[in-house]
């Protein structure tokens, strides 16, 4: 049975099973190269709207492993400036229509994995998730997310995967507290990996999972769900198994940045209230203002384990649309 309930990858919500996703990166992670035939004459296009480092190698690794040749395409620096606007006159920036150009890609692909950012202005186009969407539309293929407007689907499932291979007491049924913190940062950024991360370890439902960050950084109910929000966050880290630090932009007053506080900032002194947590963050993290360089370059510090995992999620998640094809 497909471990997807389609020919998409944007959200928590494609897949049937995250468990048994999780397990197959972690076999793919002792062997990599076992399905190497899968992909044979298959190609996918992995397209850049925006920068990145960790999201396009891994995902490059992973589809060699399998086999696919993967053919890297960075549209926001490098191709014409698209239109998203449904019937825009195009007598502005824009070169291309998404209309023109994504069909073209199903010409060329057999997979396609997108990467494009939320603008943090038109907060309805970018919590509708119009520019991916328009690719699933208009492009005929499968579709994996590299990040979008709202969700990071590939960090969530590694995240879940670094967690499952971390915590050993799951095996005697004891679930570990994960606590989602919010961290100062110096420019407004997107509120997609901690809306991801909501909304795993909600569908995942393995966990004790807590959010905290200071009042008016609200994430969208959507993806938090019933996790309890506490605004203190000496009294949300109190025996945490986990820490997810990241920073987010204001949800409500779209993309603002209210509070730079460095109380936030997560320090060896804010681990000693944990469970001896582990820490982590999907990289690239700003040093000693989200985190201090104490925590990321002590032991508590999982993230480039995490980052590492990336690979293995990506191949779990092409392998299973390779197989649905
Ligand atoms: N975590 C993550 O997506 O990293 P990149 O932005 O470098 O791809």
């Amino acid at each position: 049975m497909s471990l997807l309930k389609s020919n998409t990858f944007i959200s928590a919500h494609d897949v049937t099973d995250i468990n048994a996703l999780a397990d197959k990166a972690l076999h793919y992670k002792a062997n990599p190269f076992i399905d190497k035939q899968l992909g044979e004459n298959k190609r996918i296009g992995c397209l850049f709207l925006n920068p990145s480092m960790r999201t396009r190698l891994s995902t490059q690794i992973a589809a060699q492993n399998l086999g696919m040749e993967a053919i890297v395409f960075n549209v926001g620096s490098e191709g014409w400036q698209l239109e998203f606007e449904e019937d825009a006159i195009m007598n502005g920036k824009t070169v291309e229509h998404i209309k023109d150009a994504a069909p073209i890609f199903g010409k060329y692909f057999d997979i396609l994995a997108i990467r494009t950012f939320p603008s943090l202005v038109n907060k309805e186009d970018d919590y509708s998730e119009l520019y991916i969407n328009q690719f699933i539309k208009y492009s005929g293929l499968p579709v994996v997310s590299l990040e979008s407007a709202t969700l990071h689907p590939l960090q969530s499932l590694t995240d879940v995967v670094t967690i499952k291979e971390t915590y050993t007491p799951f095996n005697e049924g004891k679930r570990p507290k994960v606590v989602l913190t919010w961290a100062p940062h110096v420019k407004p950024l997107p509120q997609c990996v901690a809306n991801s991360f909501a909304q795993w370890m909600n569908a995942w439902n393995e966990v004790d999972f807590v959010v905290t960050h200071p009042k008016d950084y609200e994430l969208d109910k959507q993806f938090t769900g019933n996790a309890p929000i506490i605004y203190d966050q000496n009294e949300a880290l109190k025996d945490a198994d986990y820490v997810y630090v990241k920073n987010w932009s204001t949800y409500n007053d779209y993309g603002k940045i209210y509070n730079s506080d460095p109380e936030w900032m997560l320090t060896p002194e804010k681990l000693q209230l944990t469970n001896n947590a582990k820490v982590m963050h999907c990289l690239p993290v700003r040093r000693n203002v989200e985190l201090s360089g104490a925590v990321l370059d002590g032991p508590n510090s999982i993230v480039t384990q995490e980052a590492g995992n990336r690979v293995w999620a990506a191949q779990a998640v092409l392998s299973e649309l390779l197989q649905l094809q």
